[in-house]
């Protein structure tokens, strides 16, 4: 038998393997018609499909076309975590009279910094305008030191080694961490500031009945000080109002000391807070944190509907109480996992639904006391700078932030097979990540997007981003006598920020990022 086995030559064996392949594709699979009636080649349209993506996104798809963020995007965001040569050269290869392009007005002359001027001694700093809880008197108000920071992201969704990149990259940047609603980490304790942001799962400070733990709260901010605020989640743009199952199997013995859960046990994040259950006992619920904790308190939405924004709006006219800081997500935004029907449908995309929500509470004369933080693709320069035109005082980066330590947009995060070890509890895959060199990369990333856009901020003759206002943006409609500034789009002027200089801001007793 062996010697006959032996005597068959190797395209025998091939042949062999064929026609079993053949046999099953007929008689014994049911799953796959194509397979059955066009045994063996059907394979091939399973495997090209399977690798179309990478085949698009590498050799077909041109420079601005992929989503969510194109290749001129990547490549921006890559070479700035590198410190690499991150121009254009021979102009720009985007059609600037496309529909909805932006254009930022520049001054005749820009914006000339002194000899001692804090961007003449650091071309970096760039600090938030406003002082989160100086409204309220927070006991512990707090400034952002950087005007972008890292936003909510769990440890879970994302790996521990990406987590640690991060916060250690933000200590550099002198920028904040969001936790995102999976807990505080040993990950996130590498020094940067973090905000501490929960859902409905109450992860991390949650009581055994799954509902809210003030108590343990309070223990968290008392044993880390680097926490600076509280976000409560309302909602996210890829995911309004839809509850999640954390699967008992992707439970270990460290999420759930995290999280506070059981080890095993299949855990509900429902779509609705346990902690209130309106927008009354919501405001009551900050307030509450805000005095048991002293810190700056916010809330996380995306926008669609505005009733109970108003609601929220009037309470705080009436009583001066409210969240000192509002983030707000755009339906652009990303998610470790989402249906796509919530993801490419469900609230507003970031222009629509901040302009909605800014107009309201300015109507109401409440911006001036929120910190307005937005999120949804605006970690590029000019795109915040149009969102600093529209009144966001802060921008948050999710995915961009991702890129900057290695993230290759595979698009894969929810199937924990993150080839680049971001997006993946793998150990193989997260070991190839180095937190001494990506953490560089994010800060890097960082101090880039900020030089260049107090650059822009210069080229339109101002300071400081927050003197931005809708008139100095326009925005294509086709022609340039039909081209609107953001004023005429979106139908209000923001409320100018009560900026002085750079210096005062570099001097504030609240600045964070302990920046020396
Ligand atoms: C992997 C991943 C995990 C996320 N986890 C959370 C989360 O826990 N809580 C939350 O409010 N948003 C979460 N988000 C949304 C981001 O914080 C952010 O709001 C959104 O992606 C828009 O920012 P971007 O366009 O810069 O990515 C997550 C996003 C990603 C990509």
């Amino acid at each position: 038998m062996l010697s006959f086995l032996s005597s068959i030559a190797w395209w025998g064996w091939i042949l062999i393997a064929l026609v079993l392949v053949a046999i099953r594709d007929i008689f014994i699979q049911k799953a796959h018609t194509i397979s059955h009636n066009f045994p063996i080649v059907g394979h091939l349209r399973y495997w090209l499909e399977s690798i179309g993506p990478e085949m698009r996104q590498y050799f077909v798809a041109n420079n601005r076309e992929e989503l969510p963020f194109n290749r001129i995007e990547r490549s921006w965001i890559y070479a700035s975590a590198k410190k690499e040569n991150n121009y254009e050269g021979f102009g720009t290869d985007r059609d600037i009279y496309a529909h909805q392009h932006i254009f930022i007005n520049n001054a005749m002359m820009p914006y000339k910094i002194s000899e001692n001027h804090p961007n003449a001694i650091d071309k970096t700093f760039l600090p938030c305008a406003k002082v989160m809880g100086a409204f309220h008197k927070r006991r512990k108000p707090y400034r952002p030191a950087s005007i972008i920071n890292v936003s909510a992201m769990s440890f879970g969704s994302l790996s521990a080694k990406a987590i640690e990149s991060l916060n250690k990259g933000v200590k550099i940047a002198g920028a904040y961490h969001n936790t995102g609603e999976g807990g505080l980490s040993p990950y996130h304790s590498h020094g940067g500031d973090v905000i501490f942001h929960f859902g409905t799962g109450y992860f991390g400070v949650r009581a055994i009945d799954g509902g809210f733990s003030m108590e343990k709260l309070i223990k968290l901010v008392e044993i880390n000080p680097f926490v600076k605020a509280i976000e409560i989640k309302l909602s996210q743009g890829a995911k309004p109002g839809k509850g999640g199952v954390l699967p008992g199997a992707k439970i270990t013995a460290e999420l759930a000391f995290i999280r506070g859960v059981e080890i095993g046990k299949d855990v509900l994040s429902p779509p609705n807070h346990k902690a209130f259950t309106n927008v009354p006992e919501m405001v009551d619920f900050i307030e509450k944190i805000a005095e048991s904790t002293g810190l700056p308190v916010g809330i996380k939405a995306a926008i669609g509907k505005l009733e109970q924004w108003e609601e929220l709006a009037n309470i705080m006219v009436e009583t001066g109480k409210g969240p000192d800081f509002i983030t707000v997500d755009g339906g652009e935004g990303g998610t470790g996992a989402a249906p796509p029907s919530f993801a490419d449908h469900v609230s507003l995309p970031w222009v629509y639904g901040f302009s909605d929500l800014y107009k309201l509470f300015q109507d109401k004369g409440l911006s001036e006391r929120i910190v307005f933080i937005g999120s949804g693709k605006l970690g590029f320069p000019a795109k915040a700078a149009m969102a600093f035109a529209m009144g966001a005082d802060c921008i948050n980066v999710a995915r961009e932030a991702m890129m900057s330590i290695g993230c290759i947009q595979a698009q894969v995060c929810h199937t924990n097979r993150c080839p680049s070890g971001v997006a993946t509890q793998n150990k193989w895959l997260q070991n190839g990540i180095d937190p001494t060199l990506k953490s560089e990369r994010l800060a890097q990333y960082f101090k880039t997007f900020r030089k260049e856009l107090v650059e822009i901020t210069h080229a339109a003759g101002y300071e400081h981003p927050c003197q931005f206002q809708m008139r100095d943006v326009e925005i294509n409609v086709d022609d340039h006598n039909l081209s609107k500034e953001l004023n005429r789009t979106y139908m209000y002027e923001k409320t100018p920020v009560p900026f002085t200089s750079m210096q005062n801001l570099k001097d504030c007793l609240y600045l964070g990022g302990k920046i020396s």
